[in-house]
């Protein structure tokens, strides 16, 4: 293993590694190794394609020249994290003539991941799929934990099925060509991981701002490792979600909530991606927090600090009204029994699950009151 590599294992029934280090997807022997069968098809999007399928190919294709590799290219986006295209990509799988030894290649961010390992999960009730992540929110999140879906138009990855990886490599001199605004994004789920349950690492990323904002190196590579560690933790003692993995979502039924109403983000529009809206979702479940007695203003005024510092917005855009964002919470995932179930927070690191919550206290946060 090369000593610049860091690795972490995700543990469970069904257990795998991530990797993470530069230059991995130019590591055609590591890749191959997870390829049972004869095909292989490479999923991107119209950005990363261009920049990195080439790599990936020739890689997989000097390691094993047998391989039949075929590639299904989406249009980049959350747009396109559709029933639509996902049927794209189940007809790319039978064009190439899978079989159920096949293995999807998911590269790049939390889009082509979800959606390629949607397509994984379902193909002949289940293909092997190994995330290539190449946003940072896609290393230190969405690549890892086997959660797969795409959106429609009544709400977002209301659609999918749990299918763990074989494997994650995350490369992480793909994020030299990462835009800065996509960045910044990854790093709202990094702080996610502190404001749930991690106090010193929410410090940490308190001190080392400049340094992951400059990308720098070691520090990034750390705080990816960091999240994958939490994420590991967590999804290898509940992967389907029967009980902490719901902490995972603070912030996310109101992000989810801005992002639907709002439209989805594209890079043709500038609308919230998913990170920021994570961010604003956070500083609403804080404020909720507060309001309902379980925590200290003090401890969202750190958050927006922090949030703030990271170039992020912690507030929800203009023009999106309040009782249509409440319509979308109900839509929620972790809703029961028509009951609003949210994650919310005793303070810094200290997330929990809270069933049954107002629905005039949620209103009032999200009027700004
Ligand atoms: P994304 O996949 O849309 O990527 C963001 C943008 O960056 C895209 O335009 C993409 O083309 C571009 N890009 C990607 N890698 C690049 C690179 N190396 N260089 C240049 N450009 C690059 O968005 P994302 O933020 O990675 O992921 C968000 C999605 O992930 C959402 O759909 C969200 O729901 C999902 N998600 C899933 C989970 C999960 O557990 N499955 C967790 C968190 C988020
Ligand atoms: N991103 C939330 C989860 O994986 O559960």
């Amino acid at each position: 293993m090369n000593p610049l590599f860091r690795t972490v294992d995700v543990g469970g029934e069904s257990p795998y590694t991530i990797t993470i280090g530069p230059g991995l997807l130019a590591d055609g022997a590591a890749l191959a190794r997870h390829v049972r069968g004869r095909h292989v098809l490479l999923v991107s999007d119209s950005t990363v394609a261009p920049l990195y399928a080439a790599a990936v190919r020739e890689a997989l294709h000097a390691a094993r020249p047998e391989l039949g590799i075929g590639t299904f290219i989406l249009p980049a986006g959350e747009a396109s994290k559709t029933l639509a295209h996902f049927g794209h990509a189940i007809d790319a799988l039978a064009t190439l003539g899978a079989t159920r030894d096949a293995c999807v290649f998911a590269l790049g961010g939390g889009v082509v991941g979800d959606l390629a390992g949607f397509a994984a999960a379902c193909w002949m009730r289940g293909v092997d799929c190994v995330q290539l992540p190449t946003t940072l929110l896609s290393m230190v999140d969405s690549s890892v934990g086997g959660k797969t879906a795409v959106d429609i138009p009544q709400g977002k990855n209301l659609v999918g099925a749990f299918h763990p990886p074989r494997a994650v490599f995350a490369d992480t001199g793909a994020l030299r060509t990462l835009p800065p605004r996509e960045l910044r994004a990854g790093l709202a789920e990094v702080i996610k991981y502190g404001a749930i349950r991690d106090p010193l690492f929410f410090q940490w990323l308190e001190a080392e701002r400049a340094a992951l904002l400059e990308s720098e190196p070691t520090v990034l590579a750390q705080a990816i490792a960091r999240s994958c560690e939490h994420k590991a933790e967590i999804v290898e003692r509940d992967p389907l979600e029967r009980g902490e993995r719901a902490l995972l979502n603070l912030g996310h039924t109101f992000g989810h909530a801005i992002e639907t109403e709002q439209g989805y983000g594209s890079p043709d529009n500038d609308n919230l991606n998913h990170g920021e809206a994570v961010a604003v979702g956070m500083v609403l479940a804080a404020r909720l927090s507060a309001q309902l007695g379980m925590a200290d203003d003090a401890d969202t005024e750190r958050l927006i600090a922090l949030l703030r510092a990271y170039g992020l917005p912690t507030a929800i855009p203009a023009g999106l009204a309040p009782d249509a964002l409440l319509a979308r919470m109900r839509l929620d995932k972790k809703n029961q029994a028509g009951r609003l179930r949210l994650v919310l927070w005793r303070g810094i690191g200290r997330a929990e699950v809270v069933p049954d919550v107002d629905e005039a206290r949620v209103l009032k946060v999200l009027a700004g009151g």
